[in-house]
């Protein structure tokens, strides 16, 4: 089985959840702390051993090419002054693997934004991330799916979490054969109402997919919301008879794409930085309601 060194990230989505601050900036690069929330997903892929990340934008999001590309005026301004450490911190970002763009020129769904990322798979296996879900943890969840889908040989794993009734219908649900983790597959249903549901489980922008995906991928149909949905062709690997799990993942899943999910992200993810936390929980405590 071939190892996973490829990751595709979708990063081609309107935002229109965080506007105006999406007008001109994408969201993909609106600030977790100190970095870009795409760039969370970029360390996480590379922390479960991806060499090549592969970024589907849509053709105005020219600046996310900029983030992971190289030159900038702040890296000559730096060089000029001889501040190397200033340098460096600005190289961070395109040193952490290597990066290839491709756009997706029409918002046709999450499907046809995986298909634009095909030619340069080279028929391997690949990481699939969104980067709006922004997962906090020791372990990297993509390094989770990666030795779920090597120990299951699986065709495909999806990260999944329990959801609230009142959120199914905002999910991808997973139809589990059993209560193991990882665990198969018995469907998959893109948005269901609550009362269709088959289970509680929403899958978390995080897969891992065997090539056979992009079979899957060519005869698709529109799905929910008109759109071409990765969620069918996934489902279409599983009535072909493929192995493909559920992983129930360590971490803690936030929805970066929303205001709230966005501050709480920031605010966990800052609490893990020494030199921010002392700080930011005087800010907290300063905040809290006093009790009466
Ligand atoms: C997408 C997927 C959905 C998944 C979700 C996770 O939906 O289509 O199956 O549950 O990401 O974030 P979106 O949030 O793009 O509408």
């Amino acid at each position: 089985m071939a190892s996973v060194r490829r990751a595709v990230i979708l990063a081609a989505g309107l935002g229109t959840r965080m506007l105006p601050a999406t007008k001109s900036v994408p969201k993909e690069l609106l600030p977790v702390v100190d970095r870009p929330i795409i760039q969370y997903a970029v360390e996480e892929a590379v922390a479960a051993g991806i060499e090549h990340v592969v970024i589907v934008l849509s053709p105005d999001r020219a600046a996310i090419r900029e983030h992971f590309g190289g030159g900038s005026r702040v890296e000559a301004v730096a060089r000029a002054r001889g501040d190397d450490a200033l340098a460096e911190r600005v190289l961070a970002p395109e040193r952490l693997a290597r990066f290839t763009f491709v756009e997706q020129r029409e918002p046709l769904g999450t499907g046809h934004a995986v298909q634009q990322a095909e030619p340069h798979l080279d028929g391997e296996p690949f990481a699939l991330l969104f980067p709006d879900d922004v997962i906090l943890g020791e372990r990297s969840c993509t390094a989770q799916l990666v030795q779920a889908y090597e120990a299951c040989e699986a065709a495909a794993v999806i990260a999944v979490q329990q959801v609230a009734r009142e959120q199914i219908h905002q999910y991808g649900i997973v139809d589990p054969a059993g209560a193991g983790n990882p665990a198969r597959l018995r469907g998959i249903i893109e948005k269901p109402a609550a009362s269709e549901a088959p289970s509680d489980l929403g899958v978390v922008g995080r897969y891992v997919l065997g090539p056979s995906i992009f079979g899957e991928l060519a005869s698709l149909k529109a799905g929910a919301g008109g759109e071409l949905q990765l969620t069918d062709a996934i489902a279409g690997q599983i009535a072909a008879g493929a192995p493909v799990y559920a992983c129930r993942f360590e971490g803690r899943r936030f929805d970066a794409g929303r205001p709230a999910g966005a501050i709480a992200a920031a605010v966990c993810a800052a609490l893990d930085r020494e030199e921010l936390r002392a700080d930011l929980l005087a800010h907290l405590t300063a905040l809290m309601p006093t009790e009466q």
